[in-house]
């Protein structure tokens, strides 16, 4: 058996929260062999909730689970802590504008990423669930000098296993089955779905579905998907956005299946035009702990201007919670 690494997660007795950790100390994010010490970061408020979810999570007896401790302070919740997922985030109210959601949660992710900067294993990976997550990434990262831009990533794996679930029911086959599907863009109502480049057992998914219904009815399935849970369950998917978490940190860690890929949102390194240094989902491989992005990849016009319009919608984003970026230096890229 391995030495345990530590695994910090906020908003840890949110409903996210709760889903993921039972999965997580069965050995679905990092496998079967490596325990693991669990570090629960929760609002003051929300310390007697997070009591609950550490007794039960004791209960389940996971011979995986080391050590759970519990914080309403990041910074000792972040200390040494290998693994970050930040799922605790302020939700949008009644009445409030999206540029209020923003200014809250970028100041709460302004903190995290300098507590993380300070305070976790250097070599720390993080990923950013918490809406806007695409945004909250960047600013985590921008106020985490120290840390390499590479180390923060946020999720849209969510959004790349629901295209794989959907296209599993409409062609009788398993999603596992299916391969090489990207989310471009933005974690919001402006992601772009692809399955251009996918096929199930070698036979492209464009001659195995029909045309007008990726374009016209798959696509917006998958932006809404978010809003059709809610409606029907009152709530925000928290089953499988905590799968899809557990997902991007296997893939990350563990690495992506031979020649096929998976949805990620890192730094755009300019890749595909897109501009440097924002959080964009991309089609990913992953190799020994680290992530590339899929080059060369033909795009059709219409996707190229879908794919344009997730990326103004990410630039007016950053324009937002400018104030709270510091400015980015060279060092940082060489570390
Ligand atoms: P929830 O409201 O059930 O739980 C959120 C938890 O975070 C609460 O327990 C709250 O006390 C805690 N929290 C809030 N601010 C915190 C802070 N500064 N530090 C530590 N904990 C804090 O919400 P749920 O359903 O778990 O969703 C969490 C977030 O995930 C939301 O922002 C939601 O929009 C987002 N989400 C993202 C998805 C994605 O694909 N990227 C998919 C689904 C949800």
């Amino acid at each position: 058996m391995r030495s345990p690494v530590r695994v910090a997660v906020t908003g840890a007795a949110g409903s996210i929260g709760r889903a993921l950790l039972s999965r997580l100390g069965s050995g679905a994010m990092l496998g079967p062999d490596q325990p693991v010490i669990l570090q629960l970061i929760e609002l003051p408020t929300a310390m007697d909730q997070l009591r609950g979810v550490a007794m039960e999570l004791e209960d389940c007896a996971f011979p995986l689970v080391h050590e759970i401790t519990l914080h309403s302070d990041p910074a000792t919740g972040f200390q040494d802590t290998d693994y970050a997922i930040l799922i605790g985030a302020r939700p949008r109210t009644k009445g409030m504008e999206r540029s209020d959601l923003m200014r809250i949660n970028a100041e709460i992710f302004s903190v995290q990423g300098r507590q993380i900067n300070d305070h976790a294993n250097p070599n720390v990976r993080v990923l950013v669930v918490g809406n806007p997550c695409n945004t909250n990434a960047l600013i985590a990262s921008r106020n985490a000098p120290d840390l390499h831009p590479t180390q923060f990533t946020a999720m849209s794996r969510l959004d790349h296993n629901r295209m794989a679930g959907i296209l599993a029911s409409r062609t009788g086959t398993n999603a596992s089955d299916i391969r090489k599907l990207a989310v471009w863009g933005n974690h919001s109502a402006t992601m772009v779905p692809d399955i251009t480049h996918g096929n199930i057992f070698g036979q492209p998914l464009t001659e195995l579905v029909d045309q007008q219904w990726y374009q016209n009815e798959f696509v917006g399935r998958i932006q809404q998907r978010g809003a059709e849970i809610i409606q029907m369950c009152g709530q925000s998917s928290s089953l499988s956005a905590a799968s899809a978490a557990l997902d991007h940190m296997n893939s990350w860690v563990n690495g992506t299946h031979g020649d096929d890929y998976v949805s990620m949102v890192v730094p755009s390194d300019g890749s595909y035009g897109i501009s440097k240094g924002i959080m964009f989902s991309f089609p990913v491989r992953c190799r020994f702990g680290r992530y590339q992005i899929v080059q060369g990849l033909p795009l059709k016009p219409w996707l190229v201007d879908m794919i344009k319009r997730t990326e103004e919608e990410l630039l007016t984003e950053r324009e937002m919670v400018r104030d709270l970026l510091p400015a980015e230096t060279e060092a940082r890229h060489e570390n």
